[in-house]
């Protein structure tokens, strides 16, 4: 069976660009491969968190892990802090990680921009930690969004110097996944423009409750709508659009097509059809959520048997490598 390994960052609540973006191709991967999902809770540490935030986060997304989806029985979920082989290995592929090529990461200079005041090293060598949770591992494919792109092109990148330079096959050179090749896949957020995301205030939660949804849907973007038959969407407009594909019935979508080509589109009508088909997948989901949460002892469970197989494959994985490296004991 082929490895795959992904993570989330607990920084806030799930929402549907991570659901669409990731955790989808999860639940489908998890039936066929040798599959490990985590919570990145040491990258998050970038942003500084208070304790008691990072906590509650980490919970959080375990439960809504759980609540998609995912099975503990099929699936290695687990911690990343509890997998301390992750850091030290973080370590040893720093020492061949450059400055020039950390600094042009674009996920880099974007967060030196929005937060001037905190450009730690740990944001520098983001890549370099998430290169060693694939590589850990060994894994062959990483599911994840488009945003993530880069990253895990760095991670291809650092698994193959290390290879190279210790002439070994110890990693496979991880590939992203989709199926059936499609593309990776951004999920827009509703302010008009770019990603949906947790830093820009424009996510749809899956912890949202029906009436946040209703709420947030009918305060999207949108504009005084076409004045030409056929024309071009603006982006606000191409992102309901975006939005619709990914949770409504094709007959729906080609209903609100048709009108937009036809000058009679009705902006409120098609963010209603919206709201509902989001609160469609959503619901089942956030009950879900509500109740897992409330239920320490199976979550506390499913972490500490997560970590335990993750550290089986962890420490296999280490020690190859400081074999390698040349960290032979004397004793
Ligand atoms: P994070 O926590 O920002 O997001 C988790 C996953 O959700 C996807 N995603 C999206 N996909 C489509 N459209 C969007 N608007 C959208 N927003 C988020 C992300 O692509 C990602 O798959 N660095 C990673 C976490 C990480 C990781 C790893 C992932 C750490 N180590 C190793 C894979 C393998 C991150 O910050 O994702």
């Amino acid at each position: 069976k082929a490895t795959v390994v992904s993570g989330i960052r607990p920084t806030g609540y799930l929402h549907l660009g991570n659901y669409f973006g990731a955790v989808q191709n999860f639940l489908r991967m998890q039936e066929d491969f040798n599959c490990y999902f985590f919570i990145a809770d040491i990258h998050s540490l970038t942003t500084h968190p208070t304790p008691d935030n990072l906590q509650a986060g980490v919970k959080q997304v375990l439960a809504e892990y759980l609540a998609c989806g995912i099975d503990p029985e099929k699936s290695t979920i687990f911690i990343q802090s509890d997998v301390p082989e992750i850091t030290e290995l973080y370590t040893i592929l720093n020492m061949n990680a450059y400055l020039g090529e950390l600094e042009r990461t674009t996920s880099f200079k974007d967060k030196a921009r929005k937060q001037p005041e905190n450009v730690n090293a740990g944001l520098l060598t983001y890549p370099v930690l998430m290169a060693s949770d694939i590589l850990i591992h060994k894994a062959h494919f990483v599911p994840v969004g488009k945003d993530q792109e880069q990253n895990l092109e760095m991670a291809r990148k650092f698994g193959k110097r290390f290879n190279r330079m210790y002439k070994s096959e110890v990693f496979p050179i991880p590939k992203p996944f989709t199926f059936d090749g499609a593309d990776l896949i951004k999920v827009p957020g509703l302010d008009g423009s770019g990603k949906m995301g947790k830093s820009e205030g424009n996510a749809i939660n899956l912890f949202d409750t029906e009436k946040d949804i209703r709420k947030k849907v009918m305060r999207a973007v949108t504009d005084s709508g076409p004045t030409e038959a056929n024309s071009e969407k603006p982006e606000a407009i191409q992102n309901l659009f975006t939005l619709m594909k990914i949770v409504s019935e094709p007959t729906v979508i080609e209903q609100f097509e048709t009108a937009y080509n036809q000058c009679e589109i009705r902006y409120g009508d098609m963010k209603k059809q919206l709201a509902e088909d989001i609160i469609k997948v959503t619901l089942p989901i956030r009950e879900r959520i509500v109740d897992i949460l409330d239920d320490n002892e199976y979550l506390a469970k499913v972490a500490r048997m997560g970590a335990e197989k993750a550290r089986e494959s962890a420490l296999k994985t280490l020690k190859e490598v400081k074999e390698l490296v040349g960290f032979r004991k004397l004793y």
